[in-house]
């Protein structure tokens, strides 16, 4: 098993959200931790602040959506560690818009959080990795199956899962293994906008729009990268989260966002 203790872990978009649950948790299992975030500065401190708890860590401004943003976060990082073990490529965006709508600077935002931050930090940051390190990426279950409104973000999030198929392949030689976890809606700043578009309460979600009759929690997608880095046998694996939602019809949803209910 990889030991995460004692390793430098990067975490992008980690201000809130998924993103600080994975960086607190992993400074809580001993890594020091890279805390990232793009302009909200005290959203990032409150992070560190969690992560310096347990371990050590730094927080770095910066824009990962672009090439210069993931070269300041690799530089920060090697300044202060020296070396670098883990990433988890965990910066997006999820604006919901009918796909005919869609402007250009919408294409742009949703192309370059979601994919571009993935490309230009895997790329970065691989060059400098430990041998045996490892990169998580955080695709979606829009990724994966079509959502209703979704279709930029679930188009950057399906590159983003053959992203880590890809890499887990180019990188094997570097002994870098590559993973990425598509969860379903989580109640966070991002998730709350679906939620609130259906105009249901999580419990009413989880019926719904769920098997097990439960929407999914930050903590459970935390487990999912938590094991997918630990596991030294998974590359090139996504890892679905989602509460059985994939395997049920999204024809209500698509109603709704067409104004049929
Ligand atoms: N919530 C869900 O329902 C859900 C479901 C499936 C997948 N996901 C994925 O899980 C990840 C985390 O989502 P979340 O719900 O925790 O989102 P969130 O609450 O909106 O938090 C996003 C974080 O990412 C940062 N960020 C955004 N763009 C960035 C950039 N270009 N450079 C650096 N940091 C950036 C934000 O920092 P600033 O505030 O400074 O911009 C913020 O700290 C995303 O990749 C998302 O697509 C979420």
């Amino acid at each position: 098993m990889f030991e995460i203790r004692g390793k430098t872990a990067v975490v992008t978009g980690s201000g809130r959200g998924i993103g600080r649950d994975i960086a607190v948790q992993l400074a809580r299992l001993g890594a020091r931790v890279v805390v990232n975030v793009k302009k909200r500065q005290e959203d990032g401190k409150e992070t560190l602040n969690m992560v310096l708890g347990y371990s050590d860590g730094i927080l770095v401004q910066a824009d990962v959506s672009r090439r210069d943003g993931a070269r300041t976060l690799v530089r920060e990082t090697l300044d202060a560690f020296g070396q670098v073990h883990i990433l988890v490529n965990n910066a997006g965006l999820g604006i919901g818009a009918p796909f005919l709508d869609a402007d250009d600077a919408l294409i742009d935002k949703m192309v370059s959080t979601n994919l571009m931050s993935a490309v230009y930090c895997s790329q970065e940051f691989a060059r400098v990795m430990q041998p045996g390190g490892c990169i998580v990426m955080m695709a979606s279950m829009a990724g994966v199956r079509p959502m209703s409104m979704l279709s930029l973000y679930g188009i950057s999030k399906a590159a983003v899962i053959k992203l880590a198929e890809y890499l887990a392949l180019e990188l094997a030689p570097k002994r870098i293994r590559v993973n990425a976890v598509a969860p379903s809606v989580v109640r966070t700043k991002m998730g709350e906008s679906l939620i609130e578009f259906l105009g249901l309460d999580d419990e009413e979600y989880g019926m719904k729009h769920t098997l097990t009759g439960r929407m999914i929690t930050v903590e459970e997608v935390t487990d999912a990268v938590l094991f997918l880095i630990r596991s030294e046998s998974i590359t090139g694996h996504t890892l679905m989260i989602d509460s059985g939602q994939a395997l049920m019809s999204e024809l209500s949803l698509a109603r709704l966002g067409a104004g049929q209910e």
